[in-house]
């Protein structure tokens, strides 16, 4: 089944182009979402009201189509993908693939596209003999770059036989399948982090912040989202990317952010990155406040919903595995482990986050950490290493845990 699974199918142009139709239905019926884009040349054997009828979404032809490029943009299209077909593929995408060429929509959102790639090639079988199809599929192979077919039979062209008709859209339902089934420790699950600071507004102009870079918080969301989870990445104003194939919920403030993480749940695991402000001004001044002959305007603060003791705690929906950070300057182990019973997450991931913590540059903003990790068993030091490594390290302790807790139940 591919209940939820959201599945980029690319139509190149050829006459197997109207088993591509099928394809589609196939696919729907099984759960997935489709979202079709079609080359100029595979408007020639179909048109996209057809495939639209069938995918119950508007169809992508157009690079440069400023509306869908605002709108959608061939970079989202591949992210928001699990996986991508390119059915029929032809002598002529595959080349354009196996060299990096992206001057059309088609072959733009596969040079952009960081997600697992599946092929099913559909063409003349003196195409799929040349040398050169053979040199460009042999490269795409080496690429992971995953294929189903070409079979061998009849070809449309009277007279022609041998390898070279796309295989059958149940094979490649088949195949999608597997590929998804396979996709990684992860795979099937939902991954909810938070990461980066808050904003509180003060004023139109003027709002209460903090240094977190959200390096940390998006170095996981990218380690759970290779590991094959679904990835929502709650972020608040940081200067980076959404990682690939990951889903951001951008927000500003700390009760924009509980409002995203409650939307986004149900969740298997939520990992509270963010660095939340604890504090919001009591009011939010309508105008800019003005100076006003020397007297200070008043500041009254306010706090702030904590968003992990809000999911920890919660009755009904609770993520099996709710995991909090903490930011230390001193005690760090100690300090951590009274949080983690305090918030009712069952992980804190720790750190030190002083000026005499020993890393070049500091924590925040930097691109390295040291961290502790506590758990109901205790406290783990984990060796310095680059926020990367860390989320990594992370996703694989997760992805143990989760699988230790479903051979328990
Ligand atoms: N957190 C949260 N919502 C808040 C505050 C914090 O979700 N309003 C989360 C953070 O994402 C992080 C953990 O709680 O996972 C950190 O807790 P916090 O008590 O804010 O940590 P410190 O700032 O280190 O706290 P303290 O001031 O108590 O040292």
């Amino acid at each position: 089944m591919l209940e939820d699974k959201r599945l980029l199918l690319i139509i190149g142009g050829g006459i197997a182009a109207y088993k591509s139709l099928d394809l589609i239905r196939r696919l729907k019926e099984r759960g997935a979402s489709v979202r079709v884009v079609m080359t100029s040349a595979a408007q020639h054997f179909i048109t996209p009201l057809a495939a639209g009828a069938l995918s119950h979404d508007r169809v992508f032809t157009e690079l440069f189509d400023r509306e869908a490029e605002q709108d959608i943009g061939h970079i989202r299209l591949s992210r928001e993908a699990d996986l991508l077909i390119v059915a029929p593929a032809t002598a002529d995408l595959m080349a354009k693939m196996a060299h990096g060429l992206a001057d059309d929509l088609a072959s733009a959102v596969l040079l952009a596209n960081t997600r697992p790639v599946l092929l099913a090639p559909a063409m003349n079988p003196a195409m799929w003999a040349n040398v050169a199809t053979r040199r460009n599929a042999a490269q795409l192979a080496a690429d992971g770059v995953r294929f189903v077919g070409p079979n061998a039979g009849a070809m449309a062209e009277r007279g022609e036989d041998g390898a070279g008709r796309m295989a059958e859209p149940l094979e490649i339902v088949a195949t999608v399948e597997a590929m998804l089934a396979a996709g990684g420790p992860l795979s099937g699950r939902h991954v909810l982090v938070t990461s980066g600071p808050t904003h509180e507004p003060i004023d139109p102009v003027r709002y209460i912040a903090n240094r977190s870079s959200g390096k940390q918080g998006h170095a996981i969301a990218a380690a759970a989202a290779r590991a094959g989870a679904r990835v929502t990445l709650v972020s608040g104003p940081v200067n980076l990317p959404a990682p690939p194939g990951v889903t951001l919920r951008p927000v500003e403030s700390a009760r924009d952010m509980l409002a995203a993480v409650e939307t986004a749940l149900p969740a298997d695991v939520a990992i509270f990155a963010a660095a939340v402000a604890d504090w919001r001004a009591a009011s939010e001044a309508p105008e800019k406040m003005k100076k006003d002959g020397g007297a200070l305007p008043p500041l009254a603060l306010t706090e702030n919903p904590d968003i992990l003791a809000t999911i920890a705690h919660r009755t009904s929906g609770r993520p099996r595995l709710v995991i909090g950070f903490a930011a230390e300057t001193q005690n760090v182990v100690a300090y951590a482990q009274a949080k983690r019973a305090r918030k009712g997450c069952d992980w804190i991931v720790a750190n030190d986050v002083s000026a005499h913590s020993g890393i070049p540059g500091g924590v925040m903003g930097g691109d390295t950490n040291e961290v502790h990790l506590i758990t109901a068993e205790g406290s783990e030091a984990w060796p310095r290493a680059s926020k990367a490594e860390v989320a990594a390290r992370l996703i694989a302790r997760i992805a143990a845990a989760l699988g230790e807790r479903e051979s328990e139940s």
